[in-house]
Parts: structure tokens; sequence; C-alpha cells
């Protein structure tokens, strides 16, 4: 059985194939310069690269649409015009193969692309991307929120403060460059709980651009926001008595975080895994394969359901 998976939540639009074992996927990013999302030109972009998307896909897993089982798409959450594009596509190709539909959790993607890339069995999940930051675990077959930002995600804090100080490519793979020279100073902590609040710290890091450099304060911002997060997953863990844990999401690719995250699971003799960088940010491959998962449970959707769900929250069905 194949699923083709679309990704378009937000920047990046994407088409993915797998069986479940083979995952082959084709991705690009709108690279917006020194602006937040314009979700108007973000539509346009991911309109305009779908069919070649398409293509590549089918040609690299060298089969057609008419061998396609079935078309999953990211129903949400995510932003409302990128969304539309993904869904309009789905749409379109399982009307004209006679093809059931699929609706992704983008969230849960992230999650099960986890499992499926390291193995364990029974984590507790870190996901952390632009937009969410939050502690789950799956119980009973639902997902259950421990903690998460009260704020913006933390990838979000990141670009925000990058284009702030006047980065052209305000990312975080950008900014984890520039802290690698840098040394701490001291920065606002927030921790309430299992949950974390980030916008003290980014109102006071910009201001500190001003008598610090961009290497110390990028540095610091960065190594509190993992410790933040850290110390909220170490009560997450004893809470829920886990003895695995999976960091996954955009932000899961910083090297910074997963060391500290591997020390802190080795102080508590935890197993600790990572998905594939490639399947950590945003991608279609990781759409595919839990479309692939919904299907074999027949978690299909009729046409008239499949508007996309901008808030759809991974503890709301
Ligand atoms: P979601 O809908 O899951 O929130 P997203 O649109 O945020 O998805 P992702 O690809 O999951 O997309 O995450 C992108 C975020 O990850 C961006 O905010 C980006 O700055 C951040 N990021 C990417 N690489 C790094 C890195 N090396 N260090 C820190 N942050 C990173
Ligand atoms: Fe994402």
């Amino acid at each position: 059985m194949e699923c083709l998976g679309i990704e378009s939540t937000a920047h990046t639009i994407g088409v993915g194939i797998t069986n479940g074992d083979k995952i082959i996927h084709h991705n690009t990013m709108y690279k917006a310069k020194n602006e937040g999302i314009v979700p108007r030109k973000v539509a346009d972009h991911h309109a305009e690269m779908f069919p070649k998307l398409l293509k590549q896909t089918l040609d690299e897993y060298d089969t057609n649409m008419h061998n396609i089982d079935c078309i999953a798409f990211s129903q949400g959450p995510g932003i409302g015009q990128c969304l539309q594009i993904g869904s309009a596509m789905a749409r379109h190709l399982a009307i004209k193969y006679k093809k059931p539909l699929i609706g992704v959790n983008h969230c849960v993607a992230h999650l099960d692309i986890g499992i499926k890339n390291t193995g364990l069995k029974d984590p507790l999940f870190i996901y952390a991307s632009g937009g969410n930051t939050q502690l789950i675990v799956k119980e009973k077959n639902q997902y259950l929120v421990l903690g998460e930002t009260l704020d913006i995600g933390m990838g979000n804090l990141f670009d925000t403060f990058g284009r702030a100080a006047g980065l052209e490519f305000a990312h975080g793979g950008v900014l984890e460059k520039i802290s690698q020279k840098g040394k701490y100073i001291g920065l606002p902590y927030t921790v309430k709980g299992m949950n974390i609040i980030f916008g003290g710290m980014l109102t006071s890091s910009i201001k500190k651009l001003k008598k610090h450099s961009l290497e110390d304060v990028t540095y610091s911002l960065m190594h509190n926001a993992f410790a933040m997060t850290i110390e909220a997953t170490e009560r997450a863990l004893c809470l829920k008595n886990k003895k695995e844990i999976i960091v996954c999401g955009g932000v899961a690719q910083n090297d910074m975080f997963k060391q500290m995250l591997t020390k802190m699971a080795d102080e508590h003799n935890v197993k600790f895994g990572s998905p594939l960088n490639e399947f950590n940010r945003d991608n279609a491959g990781m759409i595919a394969y839990t479309g692939w998962l919904m299907k074999k449970n027949n978690k299909t959707i009729k046409l008239e359901n499949s508007k996309p769900r901008p808030n759809w929250r991974i503890d709301k069905n």
C-alpha cells in the first residue's frame, strides 16, 4: 500500500510517498527576506512549486498516480492560506484519480516519524518547532499535552530575535552557527511547573544587543530556551515515569539542544533519540508516513470534511 502526502502548513511545500518503509520526498521552503510570513506570498510560492515537486517525487519513487492508494495532506495546524493550497491539491488529486483522502495533524506526523526513525516505543515527546513547543505523551491512543509554551513557539522566538537583530535570513539554523562563538550572559528564565514562557526573554535579549555582542546574546538566548524546556521536561519525565525521550520538530535540528538533552537523559538513565534532520524540519515524508498509518486504520475523511483546520491542537480530535 502506497500513500502520497502533501505538506503546506507554513513556509514549506512538499510531496512525499511511502509504503511504510521506504520514504521518498521533495520539499521546498519559501525564504522570506527580513520579514515574517506574508501568507499570500507563501501561498503563491506553494501553488507554483507543487506540480514540480509532485513530478519529482513520483519519478524518484518510480511510480505514477494510478499506483498510489491514498492521498494524505496536512490539514492543520498552520497558516490558513498555506493550508488551503495543500488541501486543494489533495482534493484535486483525490477526485481526479478516485483515491481516498486522509487529513493528517502536522504535529502527530512530527511525533510518528520520531518513533519510526528512533525505534523508541513509549517516549515522552518534546515537540519543538516554529509555532509549537510542547511536552506530549500518548495514552490510550490519545495525545496528552503535559506542558507547553504559554506564549510563542521556540522557533518563533529565535526567528523574531534574528529579525530584530537585522539578520537577512532570520532562522534558527543561522542563529545556531552564530551562537557557537558566544558565551553566557544573564537573561530572564521563566518556567511555571511544566509550562514555559519565552516573551520576557525575547524582549530582554533584543535590549541586550545594545551592550553585548550578537554572538553572546544568541548563545544565551538559545541556552536559556533549551534549559527552560529541559527543566519542564524533567518534571514531566518524573510525573509519567517515562524511560524514553524523543525530541522532534524544526528546533530539534539544533546540536546544542540535543547535547543538553543527552546529558539530562543520561542523568535520569533514560533513552534519548531524535529523527534525522531531514525529518525534523517540515517535510512531506512524515505526512505521507502518518497518512500511511492512518489508512491502515481506515481513518479516511469525506471530501466535505477536508477543509483546513488552522488551530487543530494535537489533543483535540
Ligand atoms: P510547526 O507547524 O511544526 O510549528 P514550523 O512551520 O515551525 O512547523 P518546522 O520546520 O517544524 O516548521 O520548524 C521550523 C523552526 O525551526 C523555525 O522557527 C526555525 O528557526 C527553527 N530551526 C530550524 N533549525 C534550527 C536550529 N538549528 N536551531 C534552532 N532552531 C532551528
Ligand atoms: Fe513542523
